[in-house]
């Protein structure tokens, strides 16, 4: 089912107009399907069947109140890495006592924070962050629940900057030194230890990864049993990939099922941390054609929405689709290059892109509810664009586009 589509030449998200909503609310603007997030929701859940799990939306992927609040509804957990998803989590009303903490760099007051709201679990990625969860739990009279984040060393097969498992990157624990962290955690009297935890990275199309690390997981849980340590839960992280263009990662219920079938024999909660699976393709970009400039070389559609907007091509070179909002244009098919404002010759949202414009035709970027907004910055002063909602045929605004003093906002003239 998809969420966003033509009805009589325009493009649609749900029941209203890609149109309808410019008028409003003006552009740039993203505008996410509610039905498409709790539809990919629900998804994932009724693949688990009766088995013990919990989904632990991962905040960073789109971190708007509303969406957040979509997700506690329906039940979901989250997974968070700063105080700050922890403070929108509680505002949205989800529930700190599904939410696990992961993140190689939490400070204190923030893991402070979590004690105190009795989160589910912290996600441990090394051994002097153990060391200060422990004196910090301690300090305050609590104790920690703990997985180990295990870095498995396998590889993704995904683009550098968003691979997270390999011996290399930055985060968890070597594999090989897990089972001796394990114990002398076990020793800590305000460690307590519910679970092992890894992520291996992001947009993910092949389940065979995640096979491999799972099943090093499970070899070091026999092995932990072995030595008396005794999990609850196994995280596997999040990644699952999405279409952009011609991927075909697996769905949300063959990965699941992926997962189910192996750690069936074994009686331990498992818990998943999906970002992008859930929201990614479930929000759009709207922008606006300000400019065409057609040199000898090449030709550029500058539009209203740029990098700071929309950093992902900049930044991974991704390709995200664009089209025009209604069809039917009569201006001739032209390779342009979808270009921002901003002063940057990175600042692109599309390179290379047939379409048919004229100055002040409205753009849909698909496939951007994931690591969209929760990237945008207001680098060259720019606003940061409104948020908008649609719910069949209702729609709102879930952020409101900054204006010019929020630009300065907490600034001082010294
Ligand atoms: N759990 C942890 C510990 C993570 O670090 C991440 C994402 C997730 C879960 C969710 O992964 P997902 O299901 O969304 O793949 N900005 C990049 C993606 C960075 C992902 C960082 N970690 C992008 O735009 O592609």
């Amino acid at each position: 089912m998809t969420y966003f589509a033509y009805k009589d030449g325009k493009l649609c998200a749900e029941n209203v107009t890609f149109f309808e909503i410019a008028k409003r609310y003006k552009t740039p603007c993203y505008v996410y399907s509610k039905n498409a997030i709790s539809s990919k929701y629900e998804e994932f859940a009724s693949a688990f069947g009766s088995e013990k799990h919990l989904l632990c939306y991962a905040v960073k992927a789109n971190s708007n109140i509303s969406i957040l609040k979509i997700l506690a509804r329906l039940g979901s957990g989250f997974d968070i890495v700063s105080g700050g998803e922890l403070h929108r989590v509680i505002k949205a009303g989800g529930d700190p006592r599904k939410t696990v903490f992961s993140g190689v760099g939490k400070r204190v007051e923030e893991m402070e924070f979590a004690l105190n709201n009795d989160i589910k679990c912290f996600n441990v990625e090394s051994q002097s962050e153990l060391y200060k969860l422990n004196e910090t739990a301690k300090n305050i009279g609590k104790s920690a629940p703990v997985s180990l984040r295990v870095n498995p060393d396998v590889d993704a097969k995904t683009h550098p900057y968003i691979s997270t498992g390999l011996k290399e990157n930055k985060f968890g624990i070597a594999y090989e030194v897990a089972k001796s962290l394990y114990q002398e955690a076990a020793q800590m009297k305000n460690i307590n230890l519910v679970g092992i935890d890894c992520h291996i990275g992001s947009q993910i199309s092949d389940l065979r990864p995640f096979q491999d690390a799972l099943k090093l997981l499970l070899d070091l849980i026999d092995d932990l049993k072995k030595a008396g340590i005794d999990l609850k839960h196994i995280d596997i992280g999040g990644g699952l990939g999405i279409t952009y263009k011609d991927e075909t990662p697996p769905t949300a219920t063959e990965y699941v099922h992926a997962i189910t079938n192996t750690v069936k024999q074994y009686n331990l909660e498992i818990i998943m941390e999906p970002g992008r699976s859930i929201v990614g393709n479930a929000g759009v970009l709207l922008t606006k054609v300000e400019y065409l400039n057609e040199t000898p070389f090449r030709n550029f559609a500058i539009v209203d929405a740029a990098m700071n907007d929309l950093i992902r091509p900049s930044l991974y070179n991704s390709w995200h689709d664009i089209k025009n909002i209604e069809k039917g244009s009569k201006a001739k098919k032209v390779e342009y290059d979808i270009v921002g404002p901003v002063c940057e010759t990175a600042d692109f949202i599309g390179k290379k892109r047939s379409l048919c414009l004229s100055e002040g035709d409205l753009l849909a970027v698909f496939s951007v509810g994931a690591y969209g907004f929760s990237m945008a910055s207001n680098y060259n002063s720019r606003p940061r664009p409104s948020e908008i909602l649609v719910d069949n045929d209702q729609i709102q605004e879930i952020r409101k586009r900054e204006s010019l003093d929020d630009l300065i906002n907490g600034e001082r003239l010294v």
